[in-house]
């Protein structure tokens, strides 16, 4: 039976559809996006076949590839299912080509055959750096091209693909690269071929200034997996997460350091952040973050300064100005330590931004440290979260904190008295031998026994 056809307008920017052409799309509010399309009308007596049910415990769930870098593995939830197609974001120059040509040689000396589309390097530029990555494999092949239907034509007998980048190929016969139809219909073409050929396909996006993928808004609910790749500008690291993921969770991330040869994993994540000098400094206290999944110890460094001004400053890098404000009212109030007649700097290294409130413990310890110009007893990290009334509160996650700090040789954790019941079962275990939770009610005890 032929089908029935009805008018439809589909916003160019954020995919909402509607029936009457207006100038404003009603949904995301940009100008001229509405663009008309046919939309098939399913006859009625068609539409029993369309759908199928499936008993869950039919399911099987989907087997991975390994990307041969673990730490990528775990960002993606175990590997790349087939058939899926992840987006990877971020600013140019950040690594996200010099990251899958890595990827694309590995899978490649395991013997898969990988094919990388790159619409904005030519194949010998590829080429070029692949030789300088040790990624040359007879398994990898490369086109260099923008037109995206020829070069999907090869698609089939590979295992995995790499498009590079979403912006810069071409699906549609009008409109230049990069513009939002474009970058809709490249999607959409990778996806469904994607699907069709049960290949795993990495689609490369450039971010705007904002920090979203430059494009339809779109774009990022019709993929599967969202990954960001980002770095701060004079730092070889990068991060790579998971901001979307239909396959696994969003909360684990993992760092890399750009090398000469590439990207390589930093497995030691606290290293990044602390050096290990046991620094016995006036206003310098540790804590154990979490990031995603992952624990790693923070310093905060802390100076304080008589004032020459009527409102002393303040300024934090690291942590929230109000944090600094607060707990310094605590500390004076509760701890008796007067900070009103000192400037106070907070810094807290290695560039990690602390919102977490498990943090405070330690913030609280470094100010102290700092306005009474006492060192902290060496080998004392704290984790807990403090009230207005200089209580100290148990935080989520502490096994995983204190295990972290006893693998960087910590002796003490100054902690809440209502946590400690909740790792008494944890604190058996062999790793947790040599560290001892000191656990306080108020923080002017913490800070009695510490600073001496
Ligand atoms: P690239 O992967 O091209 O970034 P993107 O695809 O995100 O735009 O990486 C660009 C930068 O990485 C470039 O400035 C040079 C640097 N780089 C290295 O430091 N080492 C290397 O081995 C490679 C290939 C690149
Ligand atoms: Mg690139």
């Amino acid at each position: 039976m032929a089908q029935k056809t009805a008018k439809m307008y589909v916003c160019s920017e954020c995919g909402n559809t509607v029936t009457i052409w207006a100038g404003k799309c009603p949904s995301c509010g940009a100008w001229g996006s509405l663009a008309v399309r046919e939309a098939p009308r399913t006859p009625s007596s068609d539409r029993a076949n369309s759908a199928r049910v499936t008993n869950v415990v039919d399911v099987r769930s989907p087997e991975r590839i390994s990307s041969g870098i673990e730490e990528f593995d775990r960002v993606l939830g175990g590997g790349f299912v087939p058939g899926s197609v992840a987006l990877l974001g971020g600013q140019p120059g950040i690594g996200k080509s010099t990251l899958l040509l890595q990827v694309s040689g590995y899978l490649a000396r395991s013997g898969a055959n990988v094919l990388y589309i790159s619409g904005e390097e030519s194949t010998s530029q590829v080429a070029l750096r692949a030789r300088r990555l040790n990624a040359v494999e007879s398994g990898l092949d490369v086109i260099g091209d923008t037109d995206l239907s020829s070069a999907l034509e090869y698609m089939p007998g590979h295992a995995f693909v790499v498009v590079d980048s979403v912006q810069a190929m071409r699906a549609e016969e009008a409109g230049w690269p990069g513009t939002p139809n474009q970058v809709r219909a490249v999607a959409s073409r990778v996806l469904e071929e994607a699907k069709k050929h049960e290949i795993p396909v990495v689609l490369v996006g450039h971010i705007t200034k904002e920090g979203r993928i430059a494009g339809p808004m779109l774009l990022e609910h019709m993929v599967d997996v969202v990954l960001s790749f980002s770095g701060e500008e004079y730092s070889p690291n990068r991060t790579l997460r998971a901001s979307k993921n239909r396959f696994g969770s969003t909360d684990e991330m993992a760092v890399f350091e750009m090398t000469e040869a590439g990207l390589s994993p930093v497995r030691d994540m606290s290293g990044l952040f602390w050096n290990k000098a046991e620094l016995s400094v006036p206003g310098v206290a540790l804590t154990v973050a979490v990031e995603g999944n992952t624990p790693l110890v923070a310093e905060i460094q802390t100076l304080a300064a008589p004032t020459g001004f009527p409102y002393p400053r303040r300024t934090a890098r690291g942590v929230d100005i109000n944090k600094l404000h607060l707990f310094s009212a605590v500390v004076e109030k509760r701890c008796r330590i007067p900070s009103s007649s000192w400037d106070i700097y907070v810094n807290v290294t290695g560039g990690l931004n602390l919102q977490e409130p498990a943090a405070d413990l330690a913030l609280c310890a470094a100010l102290a440290s700092a306005v009474r110009d006492a060192p902290i007893a060496s080998g004392s990290c704290f984790i807990g979260e403090v009230g207005l009334a200089g209580e100290i509160r148990p935080v989520t996650r502490f096994p995983l904190r204190l295990r972290e700090a006893a693998r960087n040789g910590f002796t003490q954790v100054y902690a809440s008295s209502l946590q400690e019941t909740r790792v008494s079962g944890v604190s058996r275990e062999k790793d947790l031998r040599d560290i001892r939770v000191v656990a306080k009610s108020r923080i002017f005890e913490v800070l009695e026994e510490v600073m001496r």
